[in-house]
């Protein structure tokens, strides 16, 4: 990646600090630093290739050279977006659907923090928080994106499957034109977080609505039932077989289509 024309675009959005690495462990681990350390609001991370990069439950995120897109956003949040933090993840994955939406694609939110492209994985989110005391500090948004198809990994290491723009598009699009595109959108929704319309937005966008799925919950709770849509906290929410609407929390979940 270019790092001179990765800053000069970016430097045209109302940004924090910019931060760019041809190859680092993890810049969610780098901004997590550097968040304590009182970093500005919106500042990023960028990095050409991870070699420790981390998706969600632990597990590892593959991103090799030249053919991801890796960052980490850094937010502060303002005291009006205290409340509705929870809905940060949305937030990111409609700023990723928006982006992929001008790429002529159609993508789906799967949630809480992947995109799908085909019924296939194309990105994913990963938010971790810094504390002070009991309020919440930052909120680091990192995002991994299949850009080249080197950039997914092989089907052994997969438990969903993985696509890349490129397999979609037949050739991989600018990764500094979709970050930007991604960061405009998501400066541009984020003061509408709070709104009804932001969660009608995200509904809209979640896949399997109305389908049968299976949600695993830690080691041994299972539900079965339809996707209905969202809870004002993002939560998701499954109609069972009697009829009754659970809600299902962010945290050790993992979500599949029942076959
Ligand atoms: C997931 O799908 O489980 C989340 C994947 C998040 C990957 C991104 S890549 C940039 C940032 N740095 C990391 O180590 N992880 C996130």
């Amino acid at each position: 990646m270019d790092q001179q024309a990765l800053i000069q675009t970016l430097s045209n959005l109302p940004l924090g600090d910019i931060r760019y690495f041809s190859s680092i462990g993890s810049t969610n681990d780098e901004a997590m630093q550097w968040a304590a350390r009182g970093v500005r609001d919106l500042s990023i991370i960028v990095a050409d290739q991870q070699t420790a990069g981390r998706g969600r439950l632990d597990r590892p995120w593959f991103t090799p050279p030249a053919t991801a897109l890796a960052f980490s956003l850094i937010l502060r949040p303002k005291a009006e977006e205290v409340a509705h933090l929870s809905r940060i993840v949305g937030l990111a994955g409609l700023a990723l659907a928006d982006a992929f939406g001008k790429l002529g694609l159609a993508p789906q939110i799967k949630w809480p923090n992947d995109i799908l492209l085909n019924g296939r994985k194309v990105a994913g989110i990963l938010i971790e928080l810094t504390w002070a005391g009991e309020e919440v500090d930052c909120v680091v948004v990192g995002v991994g994106v299949n850009v080249a198809k080197g950039a997914t990994p092989s089907t052994d290491v997969l438990r969903f499957p993985a696509i890349s723009l490129e397999h979609i598009l037949g050739e991989a699009p600018d990764r500094i034109r979709l970050l930007y595109n991604i960061l405009t959108s998501f400066i541009s929704l984020r003061p509408h977080m709070h709104a009804d319309s932001f969660m009608a937005s995200w509904e809209k966008s979640l896949a399997y609505q109305g389908m049968d799925v299976r949600v695993e919950m830690g080691a041994d709770q299972v539900i079965v039932g339809k996707v209905s849509g969202l809870e004002a906290d993002g939560s998701l929410k499954i109609l069972d077989e009697h009829g009754k609407s659970i809600a299902v929390r962010f945290g050790d979940v993992r979500l599949r289509l029942f076959a």
